[in-house]
């Protein structure tokens, strides 16, 4: 492995630039180990002769031309197709254009505009997403979480109109990112401080208030998550892909957990009962609206005695309709038994407190709120329409507490046992991911810190992440919606993660990953039809992959051959190798590598 890396990032006179800028402030040492130095490999556009040049380029012969997913599906013998440079930005479900076609059907009113879209089999692309002109190798965490390469996120429109609030700024060839936010311009960790203040009547912080896990509405570039994560909390931040142009991307180049997703007619894809803290500032969520459906959304993601961080002109300005907003907005919480415990500097937070089974019922009776019908949570939630109604939890809910932050990674969760999971399967799991891990990181041969961004296509009870926990990494733990809901249980670990159906494209930039991990993901997908055939699976995966970023497979004897076949037309590396599986038995892996390749 690694043989295809040549040449060096930048040309000696800009690369002694950006590291003068950035000697000024940054340790030194950094430089050397964090900025890559991989030169691209070439695909031309033009016909090519020979498969490399003289000197030291490489060429391909896969063709750079717009192709469409036709069925049935063919592979070029020249390998998969490349997208014209223009798609360098291609996410099939999130398609400005697409969506405009649609217009006329959606409700705007509800901003449904900005949900998942996935356009039909035949209008979505089947060829490769190039990188942008210029692209680098990203910077590698922790320098990412303050510096990006400029080029590699071509956006200006965010610079340009939050740079006062310290969102963004540029310099030289690279995104300087302060850690401000709309509402925290002095920098997050403040802010932080000052919410854990508000929650705790001065005495403690975030940490000691209980809180683990958050949802961070409107994440912008994802600061506030970046600097929760000295307290160990962990952050699922999500944003619509909307006029802030491009903030998710920006979030995932600087390393930082964060996907598109928008509050809008749909559940969001997280589990019931999986955050001790939802955050919303600055926040253009119209909650007062339809009822305060949005709102209902929100408690049944909280946990009990989870809190609702919300700053928004309706919260603190007495001028315009902005009170009688407040005033909705108190009259709906206070239905749903929620107390607001702090309103102060533009920010009020709530508390969704767990003895309110009773005033949930009495509300109920009045007909300020419905309660909802039993909900099945072996059931991923999934394109499920959002319900006007509150569902009322067992009051004994105490009993299953969860532990705080380090130690909740060995909880085996009471959801688990309910959808059939015995404590021994699991703990064998724990084990077997523990051993797993080490060989990946031998086999794979790379620093630890080459990687940051990890997805888990099928994560089972997330002991993959789990296993995980010590290396400079993040997972996005990913559970199919096919199967059942083991996601609740990856939660109650502490660990975050989504929803997602893999017979459509993730919500996700191209190049956002350093590691996609495919356990067993083919072959569950494997009569679900055109649409998740291996190949557009593969196809997804290469989307999602950063140059010479990694994924690893294991799966069928069948499946691995077919993919090492495939392999070298999508311009993977692919390298086999055996590994002990759950039952001592030898079985196939495979660890793929993304070439460094780029349009010439
Ligand atoms: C290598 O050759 C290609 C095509 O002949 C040319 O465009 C490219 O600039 C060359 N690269 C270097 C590093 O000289
Ligand atoms: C970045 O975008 C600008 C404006 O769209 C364009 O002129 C420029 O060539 C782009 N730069 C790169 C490196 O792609
Ligand atoms: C803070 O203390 C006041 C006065 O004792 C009390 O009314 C309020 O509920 C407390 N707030 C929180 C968040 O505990
Ligand atoms: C809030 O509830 C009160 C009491 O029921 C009612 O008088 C008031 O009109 C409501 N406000 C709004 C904005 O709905």
């Amino acid at each position: 492995m690694g043989g295809f890396a040549i040449g060096s990032a930048f040309d000696s006179k800009s690369g002694q630039m950006i590291m003068a800028a950035l000697l000024l402030m940054i340790v030194s040492f950094y430089s050397g180990t964090l900025f890559g130095n991989n030169a691209p490999l070439y695909i031309s556009h033009l016909p090519s002769p020979s498969s490399s040049s003289s000197n030291g380029t490489s060429r391909f012969t896969n063709k750079v031309t717009l192709t469409y997913r036709k069925t049935p599906l063919a592979i070029p013998e020249t390998g998969v197709d490349v997208c014209p440079l223009k798609f360098n930005e291609y996410i099939p479900c999130h398609d400005v254009s697409y969506v405009a076609t649609l217009m006329p059907n959606l409700d705007v009113s509800r901003k449904e505009e900005l949900e998942r879209h996935c356009p039909p089999l035949e209008k979505r692309l089947f060829c490769l997403v190039p990188p942008p002109m210029d692209y680098k190798i990203p910077i590698k965490w922790p320098l990412s979480r303050d510096y990006v390469w400029r080029s590699n996120v071509n956006h200006t429109h965010l610079a340009e109109v939050k740079g006062g609030q310290n969102w963004v700024h540029e310099k030289n060839q690279l995104w300087w990112f302060p850690g401000g936010g709309t509402h925290f311009k002095n920098g997050a960790s403040e802010y932080i401080e000052r919410l854990g203040h508000m929650i705790t009547n001065e005495t403690g912080d975030l940490r000691s208030a209980g809180v683990v896990q958050v949802l961070d509405l409107g994440c912008g570039v994802a600061s506030f998550s970046a600097y929760l994560l000295p307290l160990d909390i962990r952050t699922m931040s999500f944003a619509p892909k909307d006029n802030h142009e491009n903030q998710i991307q920006f979030a995932l180049e600087r390393g930082i957990g964060a996907m598109i997703s928008a509050l809008s007619t749909k559940q969001l894809p997280y589990p019931t009962d999986s955050f001790e803290m939802i955050h919303c500032s600055r926040c253009r969520i119209d909650f007062h609206e339809n009822d305060g459906i949005l709102l209902k959304e929100l408690d049944r993601l909280l946990r009990s005695n989870g809190y609702f961080v919300y700053s928004a002109p309706p919260a603190y300005r007495k001028d315009k309709d902005f009170p009688v907003i407040w005033d909705t907005l108190v009259n709906l919480t206070t239905a749903m038994c929620w107390r607001l415990i702090a309103r102060k500097v533009q920010t009020a937070i709530w508390i969704k407190e767990n003895n309110q089974p009773s005033c949930l019922l009495q509300n109920a009776e009045q007909k300020l709120i419905n309660v909802c019908d039993v909900n099945d949570e072996s059931k991923p939630s999934w394109n499920i329409p959002l319900k006007n109604c509150i569902q009322v939890r067992n009051s004994n809910a105490e009993s299953n507490k969860l532990p705080p932050s380090h130690e909740r990674l060995s909880v085996f969760s009471e959801r688990l046992k309910k959808i059939g999971i015995n404590q021994d399967e699991f703990t064998s799991d724990s084990l077997f991911w523990h051993d797993q891990i080490r060989h990946y990181w031998r086999l794979m041969n790379v620093k630890e810190t080459e990687i940051r961004n990890v997805m888990d296509m099928n994560a089972f009870y997330g002991g993959f992440a789990v296993a995980l926990t010590n290396f400079p990494v993040w997972v996005m733990n990913v559970v199919p919606a096919t199967t059942k809901n083991t996601l609740s249980g990856i939660f109650d670990r502490g660990l975050i993660g989504t929803f997602h159906d893999w017979c459509e494209p993730f919500s996700s930039y191209p190049r956002t990953y350093d590691l996609l991990h495919a356990n067993y993901l083919f072959s569950q997908y494997k009569n679900l039809g055109e649409g998740c055939l291996l190949e557009d699976i593969m196809l997804e995966m290469d989307r999602l992959t950063r140059s010479l970023g990694f994924i690893i497979i294991r799966d069928e004897e069948h499946v691995m051959s077919r993919i090492q076949e495939l392999a070298p037309k999508f311009l993977w590396d692919v390298e086999s190798h055996l590994l002990e599986n759950k039952e001592k038995k030898m079985e196939t892996v495979l660890i793929c590598r993304k070439k460094f390749w780029a349009i010439l």
